[in-house]
């Protein structure tokens, strides 16, 4: 039997989770804990769990065994409305419906916080467009999802997530698909929502990144958590090294001191003379 951990001090906890798909199992027996108001990054490779992991933590995904605990009380037991009031996904490939605007995709995220006494309000327009300017969609406001960019359609997602105002955020790869102004940008938000006082999970790919934004960071492979920690001593070169088989040296970034992860050159192999 292993240790578990207490669950004090975690807001978001998931013990024992066996996670998979139909007779296919992606992680046996895990154990995962969410610093209450942390900014925490998951990463490892592809495939190795990131988003299976988050989706059982959102209750999207029921486990086969385990238990995923929010706030005390088992996450499977949570009424829906309060469950979406309190903590929100946005998923890696989130599906937009067919012709809604950015305006109307981005309101969808005040759905829980109406009622049959509570319709739509001043508040609710007033979180919608404040959450649109801090992603800096206000202007795509009219537009059709479906008719965006990808880092655009990116960045309306966020703003959904943002106007759910959730005190636990969980995003798969906010990142993916933005430039680099538009990540740093995005992480910066995120930051800031963290120094509010709110929950940020995070998957990230990017490694420097996640070292230089998170207060905790998760490295997983093959559907188990590999290492756990404070950035700097989850991103080392040993560990670049076990958990994405790539060798690299790893200094100090000389803008913030945290971590910067640098690939080993390609080595080359002298061509023979002829
Ligand atoms: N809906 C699904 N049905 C069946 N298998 C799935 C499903 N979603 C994911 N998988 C499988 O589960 C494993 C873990 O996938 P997951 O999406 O959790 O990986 P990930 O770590 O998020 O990867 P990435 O970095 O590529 O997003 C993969 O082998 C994947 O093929
Ligand atoms: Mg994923």
């Amino acid at each position: 039997m292993k240790n578990r951990r207490p669950s004090e001090g975690h807001r978001l906890t998931g013990t024992g989770l066996t996670l998979g798909y139909d007779r296919r199992t992606i992680t046996e027996d895990l154990d995962v804990a969410v610093p209450d108001g942390s900014f925490t990054v998951i990463v490892g490779p592809n495939a190795c769990g990131k988003s299976t992991l988050l989706r059982a933590l959102a209750r999207i995904l029921k486990p086969s065994s385990g238990t995923v605990v929010l706030d005390g009380g088992p996450i499977a037991e949570w009424p829906a409305k309060k469950l979406a009031r309190t903590l929100g996904l946005l998923p890696q490939s989130p599906i937009a419906p067919e012709g809604i605007t950015v305006a109307d995709l981005v309101s969808r995220g005040r759905y829980p916080h109406q009622s049959l006494l509570r319709q739509w309000s001043k508040e609710d327009e007033r979180v919608v467009t404040e959450s649109m300017a801090a992603t800096g969609v206000e202007d795509l406001a009219e537009r059709h999802v479906d008719e965006l960019s990808g880092g655009q359609r990116q960045r309306v997602w966020i703003a959904m997530a943002l106007a759910q105002q959730t005190p636990l955020l969980l995003l798969d790869e906010p990142t993916t698909f933005l430039d680099i102004a538009h990540q740093i940008e995005v992480l910066d938000l995120c930051a800031g929502l963290h120094e509010e006082g709110r929950t940020v999970v995070a998957v990230l790919h990017d490694l420097n990144h996640a070292a230089r934004y998170a207060t905790h960071m998760i490295a997983m492979r093959d559907g188990r958590i590999v290492a756990e920690g404070e950035p700097s001593s989850v991103v080392t070169a040993e560990l670049v090294g076990e958990v994405f088989r790539l060798p690299c040296q790893v200094i100090d970034c000389p803008e913030t001191g945290t971590p910067l992860v640098i690939p080993a050159a390609r080595s080359r192999t002298p061509v023979p003379a002829r």
